[in-house]
């Protein structure tokens, strides 16, 4: 099955074609990020603009791309939330008019099952469930137990700040350029950690639930400023966030031993948490997966996947935007 995929939830305008949710026919994303660097963060009016400038040429280059005509898509998928209400719109809107024209079926995708299907693009061997999954973006840090297709169980997710908006919140403190996640870890790596002792907070680490906390450790940076360099402080905020995420993901394995650990979303990304969880969990029987970085940021293979996995047609006039979808609405 082809399906030809939209992702627009925040400041990203993507396309793929995707065959069977596994096999990226093409993927291209355009991205507002230049025009929000100067603001130190997304404008979402600004990056709603851009995506109606972009959202044609994409199609258009993504069909090109993949050799695909619309004769040979099977069906159109779109996410429907959550993400930036004027954002998520112009996907929206656009794959309705599409699956419209084209007399296609259209299936509606929640974003952040999308991150979860990362894991399914490209793998020798898709994953097994239970399927315990790490989900940390921009907006959201959760622990969910997949118990097949379709069936997500929220364990814990953050009582505040996401894990990506603290490495953003953070990294504008120290004073790193936006997007700040990246630049954390760049900076990180210039610190020599021998000898390093721990400063910061590790928030719940040792409550026994499989929540998070971030606030917290924005505060405790803000008053560390001018105590450490801008190195120590970035290496020991990755420390602290990745040390967080590690011991509930842990926690979850241990109470529900899933035969595979999946990791997801934009924070996916950092080299550190990929690290620490391979080590981790390279004496175990469980298979790890960790989507490639380009699947871990916004994009619309991931959304294909979802699709494929989890398809499900509906009239296209009940198709609609939700900025606050959940994983379990
Ligand atoms: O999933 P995503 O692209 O967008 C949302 O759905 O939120 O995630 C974006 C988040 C941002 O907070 C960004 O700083 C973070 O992912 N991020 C990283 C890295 N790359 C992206 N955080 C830490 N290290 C990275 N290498
Ligand atoms: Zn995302």
């Amino acid at each position: 099955m082809t399906i030809l995929a939209f992702e627009t939830s925040c400041d990203e305008t993507s396309a793929s074609i995707i065959e069977n949710g596994v096999k990226i026919s093409s993927l291209v994303t355009a991205t507002s990020s230049q025009i929000h660097q100067k603001y130190g963060g997304i404008i979402p009016d600004k990056a709603a603009r851009a995506q109606l400038e972009s959202i044609i040429p994409v199609i258009h280059e993504a069909l090109a791309e993949s050799r695909q005509k619309p004769e040979t898509i099977d069906a159109l998928a779109v996410t429907i939330g959550p993400g930036l209400i004027g954002s998520l719109l112009i996907g929206v809107e656009s794959a309705k008019a599409l699956a419209f024209a084209w007399q296609k079926p259209l299936i509606p995708v929640n974003h952040l099952i999308g991150h979860i299907y990362a894991n399914w693009i490209d793998t020798p061997k898709p994953p097994e469930f239970p399927a315990l999954v790490l989900l940390v973006s921009g907006g959201h840090s959760e622990l969910i137990l997949m118990e097949s297709h379709g069936k997500f169980r929220l364990l814990g997710a953050t009582r505040d700040d996401a894990a990506g908006e603290c490495f953003d919140k953070c990294g504008r403190l120290i004073g790193l350029p936006y997007p700040y996640g990246i630049f954390i870890q760049d900076k990180a790596k210039e610190f020599d950690s021998t000898n390093h002792t721990p400063f910061l907070p590790r928030p719940m680490q040792n409550q026994d639930n499989f929540d998070f906390s971030f606030s917290g450790l924005k505060t405790a940076v803000l008053n560390n400023l001018n105590n450490y360099s801008a190195e120590k402080l970035a290496y020991e905020l990755q420390e602290a966030i990745t040390d967080c995420l590690i011991e509930k993901t842990l926690k979850a394995i241990d109470r529900f031993h899933p035969r595979s650990v999946l990791l997801a979303g934009g924070v996916a990304a950092n080299k550190r948490l990929r690290e620490k969880i391979t080590i981790l969990l390279s004496s175990t029987k469980i298979s790890l997966f960790i989507p490639e970085i380009r699947l871990c940021t916004d994009n619309a293979a991931i959304i294909g996947s979802a699709a494929y996995f989890n398809y499900l047609s509906i009239p296209l006039s009940k198709v609609s935007a939700n900025p606050a979808l959940t994983i379990t609405s």
